[in-house]
């Protein structure tokens, strides 16, 4: 390869980059959603970000290695469809340099002329491309309606949002100890006691009858026995007492599995249970912790 040819090769690629970009703008626009293409979600993103390093990548190869420009001239004269003769003639209407003797008002302001040229190009092109984009607008918002309009797009976000919030809720994000229920369901309780043998035993026994912490299986509660009291417990715990917090460790779903665990242990006979500490704890009279400390 000669050198002509490297520059020619360069000023195509070149031009193979501006149609890059525009299948940049066009990807990130995601003129197609994700739902009814059939492509995968993020499909259009993953293209975009290709794009874009392709894009990125061509350009840092002409700042490394140059376009071929300056120095010396490339050989090929190069004309995008932008500087098509008939682009120019019948769109922007301007006239070429060496023509503009031809424009020039014969008025003379203190050695300043003026040349009746026509409206820029630029400008020319925006407003052209405005039309052509309002053409566009109203056949996908309007008439084919395949992008949706505001309203519709809140709608539709506003279903999704709460599809979430659904969601998070289902999976118990949002228990806290004002709002915590018994699980009742055996699995749930199971799982309870995953969790109850894989980080309390050490304090509480096996069994639940209580080492360094007091006995979970006799009704004696020091903070009171309802399923909130010993949610906000083990949320909370009492740090100073030995009881660390485990709102870090343990998911608010997790700690619900736990204290409905707890709560299954009453009445059931611990091997080497722990003396009663606290006082009795009665379901009906308290809905607030018997003591606080
Ligand atoms: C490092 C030891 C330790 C570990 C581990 C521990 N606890 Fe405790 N726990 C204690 C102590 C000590 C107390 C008593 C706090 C007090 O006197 O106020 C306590 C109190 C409690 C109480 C309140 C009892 C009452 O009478 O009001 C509950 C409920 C409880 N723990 C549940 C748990 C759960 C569930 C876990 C595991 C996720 C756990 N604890 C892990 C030491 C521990």
């Amino acid at each position: 390869m000669n050198l002509l040819q490297v520059k020619t090769l360069m000023v195509r690629i070149m031009r193979l980059n501006k149609i890059l970009t525009f299948l940049f703008l066009v990807s990130c626009y995601k003129i197609v959603p994700a739902e009814t293409s059939g492509f995968p979600d993020g499909y259009y993103d993953t293209v975009a970000l290709v794009l874009l390093l392709v894009i990125v990548l061509i350009f840092a190869g002409f700042i490394f290695y140059g376009t071929g420009e300056g120095k010396h001239k490339p050989a090929v004269k190069r004309k995008s469809i932008f500087q098509l003769s008939f682009v120019n003639k019948y769109i922007t209407g301007s006239t070429p340099i060496e023509k503009e003797g031809e424009i020039l008002l014969q008025d003379d302001y203190d050695g300043i002329k003026e040349l009746d040229n026509r409206v820029p190009p630029w400008f020319n092109y925006l407003f052209y491309g405005s039309i052509l984009f309002a053409a566009y607008y109203m056949l996908d918002y309007h008439v084919l309606k395949t992008s949706s309009l505001q309203e519709a797009e809140y709608a539709e976000e506003m279903a999704v949002a709460s599809q979430l919030k659904e969601e998070l809720a289902k999976s118990g994000t949002f228990i806290t100890e004002e709002t915590v229920t018994l699980a009742e369901d055996p699995a749930l309780i199971e799982k309870g006691r995953q969790i109850f043998n894989a980080n309390c035993v050490a304090c509480h026994a096996a069994d639940g009858g209580g080492l360094i912490g007091p006995n979970l299986t006799d009704n004696y509660w020091i903070h009171g026995g309802g399923i909130k009291d010993i949610f906000k417990i083990i949320k909370y715990g009492v740090p100073a007492k030995g009881m660390i917090s485990w709102q870090t460790i343990l998911d608010p779903a997790q700690m619900q599995n736990v204290s409905s665990f707890i709560i299954s242990l009453k009445g059931t006979k611990s091997a080497n249970p722990k003396a009663p500490e606290g006082i009795p704890y009665n379901e009906d009279a308290a809905s607030e912790p018997v003591a606080e400390k």
